[in-house]
């Protein structure tokens, strides 16, 4: 088998080229392969050496499907060193993203340039890890404690320009990147310039207090998470020791860390995202249908999300509304939001205003005669979508795709609704739909192919987690949430309180409690759907006594001031005696006996009722895998990633 590593001398210049798709990560072919271009670089008349990538990217990281398998040589940290070792002046030239392994890779050469829309990163945190090949120890050194940290704990990439500034990249390349880092290594070449070894530089001036800051802040925004301290603790490592003790205290807790828990839980979710993207039966050839406009039907809550996750796409929307009155309604919150993430710093004031003009308003259906999608998300009233669905069969052009954002309703009867049920599909966004990364994609019955295809590839250019579900009521996240939320009702009238069921969740790691985001959703929302199900849909009428009493005692959640707490200007809850006497009261009329509950008990029952309804959906095929379930439930329920998702956990912990 030919070596994904190309070695050339090129006037007295050795490149080294990196080949190995899809994003060139450092399997143990390419650690070889860098091993023996260095061997030859080092006795052949080069005065330089180039490193750089094929494909579209630079080296994304150490290849993650090798975690947790016997490690085989040579490893990375020695390839690095290496490198670094080398002793000509080796440059680093990068494109796409250069990522953990990738980053440290160009960290011990000694120069690195980049093309300007290049981004580098080490996000190793994100697997549960830290960077395990210097990364730790040279980052500092290059761009200062406080950077190191933040680019390490966050694993979030930054752009060239930014990685420039605080040190870490020495140039910009305009035009080819090969031919820029080229005539570099000549311009080094010609200065006399050496080997610039990243280890031998001094750590820039640094106030101590940093670390524990850092502690502190971590232990809140990355509530249970063991790696992001691991970090903190190298990095110290890093400031106070020599940088070969620095780099062992790296090793040993590298090891740590991957051999735990928590890393092994995230390297199951990288792949299980990847693979929710993928479509069983369905070839990757699949044709997809272009779309380059969409209508938006309903511009409330999520309408408004919507249209505004297709406007950051630079897709152009049309919302429908009811009313001038409903739509100028609609339009002053989107106008609002875009000023909301100007003012936080996440888009300027020129890419908010570029976005807002990609979205128009109508209250005339046939605005929408020629769009290629339309989504409907107007209440959620079975008659009333099946009504829109036959005026969207007749003005939409055809080869249109028609979506319904439902929650709950049958796909494959809005479907019916229409001459066309093989265009129809379902479209599930979660609420705020513009933040909010995970999608359901519902196949009904009869959707075709290539509008399946097609909705799954349009959500990853609006930056959605796509997951297909088949239909049934409430899909994949929202029929899991039932037994889920019934538990919780369960518990309160069995001893717990509010607070304490929500704080043993939220402990455990799940975003919010589960009575916290009833009140956030409106309780109300669940009273009214209740309205509509038989005593036999409804379940154990425990498992909704006390929501049904606190709406009819006017408390409807955070919108109404008080739900199962109550709720100052700021939305900030505080545990209310008046509810703990309405629990104890609908236990006695119920005859159950309170007693104390423990946090292991919440935590068990709660989770273990999402385990069993989605063991129940992958059996009926609602979802094509499990992990995909894990998938839904981490990006659109607030489930920490680090424990895998629901299924991964209640295998893992035999529930
Ligand atoms: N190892 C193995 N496979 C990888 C990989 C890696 N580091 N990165 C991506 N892949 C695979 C994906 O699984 C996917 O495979 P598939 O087609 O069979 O599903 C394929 O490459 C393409 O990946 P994406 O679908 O994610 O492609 P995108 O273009 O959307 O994104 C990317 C590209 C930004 C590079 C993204 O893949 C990514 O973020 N990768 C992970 C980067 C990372 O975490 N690196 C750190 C690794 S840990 C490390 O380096 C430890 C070191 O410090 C010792
Ligand atoms: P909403 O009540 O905020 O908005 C609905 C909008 O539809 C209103 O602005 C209304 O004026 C408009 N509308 C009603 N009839 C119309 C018609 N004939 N033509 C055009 N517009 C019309 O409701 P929300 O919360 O945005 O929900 C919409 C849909 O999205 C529902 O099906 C809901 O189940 C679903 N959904 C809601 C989520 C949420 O968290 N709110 C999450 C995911 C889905």
């Amino acid at each position: 088998m030919s070596s994904p590593v190309n070695y050339t001398l090129t006037d007295n210049i050795g490149v080294i080229t990196i080949d190995s798709p899809p994003v060139n990560a450092l399997s143990q072919a390419v650690r070889q392969g860098i091993m023996d271009a260095l061997d030859v670089a080092d006795s052949d008349g080069s005065k330089a050496v180039v490193i750089l990538c094929d494909g579209r990217t630079f080296i994304a990281g150490a290849d993650i499907s090798e975690f947790g398998k016997p490690l085989k040589d040579p490893w990375l940290p020695e390839v690095v060193n290496r490198i670094e070792a080398t002793d000509k002046p080796v440059i680093a030239a990068i494109h796409g993203t250069a990522l953990g392994g990738g980053f440290e890779v160009a960290l011990s050469a000694h120069y690195r340039c980049a093309l300007a829309s290049a981004k580098v990163g080490l996000p190793e945190v994100k697997l549960g890890l830290l960077p395990g090949a210097g990364g730790t120890q040279r980052t500092p050194r290059l761009a200062g404690i406080e950077a190191a940290l933040q680019l390490m704990t966050s694993g979030v990439p930054i752009a060239a320009a930014q990685a420039m500034e605080v040190g870490l990249i020495d140039r910009l390349v305009d035009g080819d990147l090969y031919e820029g880092a080229m005539a570099w290594a000549q311009e080094l070449v010609a200065a006399g310039a050496v080997p610039r070894r990243t280890s031998e530089q001094e750590i820039p001036a640094y106030d101590a207090a940093i670390f524990d800051a850092f502690r502190g802040t971590l232990a809140k925004r990355a509530r249970g998470q063991i790696a992001p301290q691991r970090i903190v603790d190298c990095v110290e490592g890093a400031a106070t020791l020599s940088f070969a003790d620095g780099l062992a205290l790296e090793r040993s807790k590298f090891a740590e860390l991957m051999d735990g828990e928590q890393s092994a839980a995230l390297r199951h979710f990288f792949f299980a995202e990847r693979q929710a993207a993928k479509i069983d039966g369905l070839s990757k050839d699949t044709p997809t249908r272009p779309v380059e406009s969409v209508g938006v039907i309903g511009g409330g809550t999520m309408g408004g999300g919507i249209a505004m996750s297709f406007a950051n796409a630079g897709i152009p929307v049309t919302l429908i509304e009811i009313s001038d009155d409903a739509l100028a309604r609609g339009l002053s919150i989107i106008d609002r939001n875009y000023a909301g993430s100007v003012k936080r710093g996440k888009l300027s004031e020129s890419a908010a205003a570029a976005c807002r003009a990609l979205i128009s308003g109508a209250t005339d259906y046939a605005a929408l005669a020629e769009v290629d999608m339309a989504i409907e998300a107007v209440f959620e009233d079975p008659n009333l979508k099946k009504d829109i669905f036959a005026k969207l069969d007749a003005v939409c052009k055809q080869g249109a795709i028609l979506a319904t954002n439902t929650s709950y309703q049958d796909v494959d009867a809005i479907a019916a609704a229409t001459q066309r049920p093989a265009d129809v599909i379902g479209m599930h966004f979660f609420s705020p739909a513009h933040i909010m990364k995970l999608l359901e994609v519902v196949r009904g019955e009869k959707t075709a192919d290539d509008v399946l295809a097609t909705c799954m590839q349009l959500a990853k250019r609006i930056r959605k987690v796509p997951v297909v579900s088949r239909v049934c009521y409430g899909f994949i996240g929202n029929r899991m949430l039932q037994p889920y939320g019934q538990q919780s009702q369960l518990l309160l009238l069995e001893g717990a309180t509010p607070e304490q069921v929500d704080g043993a969740m939220e402990s455990w790691g799940m975003a919010m409690g589960p009575l916290r985001v009833f009140d956030l959703a409106g309780l109300d929302v669940g009273y009214k759907a209740r309205e509509a199900l038989s005593d036999e849909e409804k379940g154990d009428p425990a498992s909704y006594r006390v929501p049904d009493l606190l709406v009819e005692a006017g408390r409807l959640g955070q919108k109404s001031g008080s739900g199962f707490y109550s709720y100052d200007e700021d939305r900030k809850p505080t545990p209310d005696p008046v509810v703990h006497e309405i629990i104890q009261t609908a236990a006695a009329d119920l005859g159950i006996e309170r007693r104390k509950i423990s946090d292991e008990e919440i935590v068990e029952r709660l989770i273990g009722a999402l385990v069993d309804e989605g063991r129940k959906i992958i059996d009926e095929g609602i979802a094509q895998r499990s992990s995909d379930i894990d998938v839904v439930y981490v990006y659109g329920y607030g489930f920490p990633a680090w424990r895998g998702g629901p299924m991964y956990y209640g295998d893992s912990a035999s529930l």
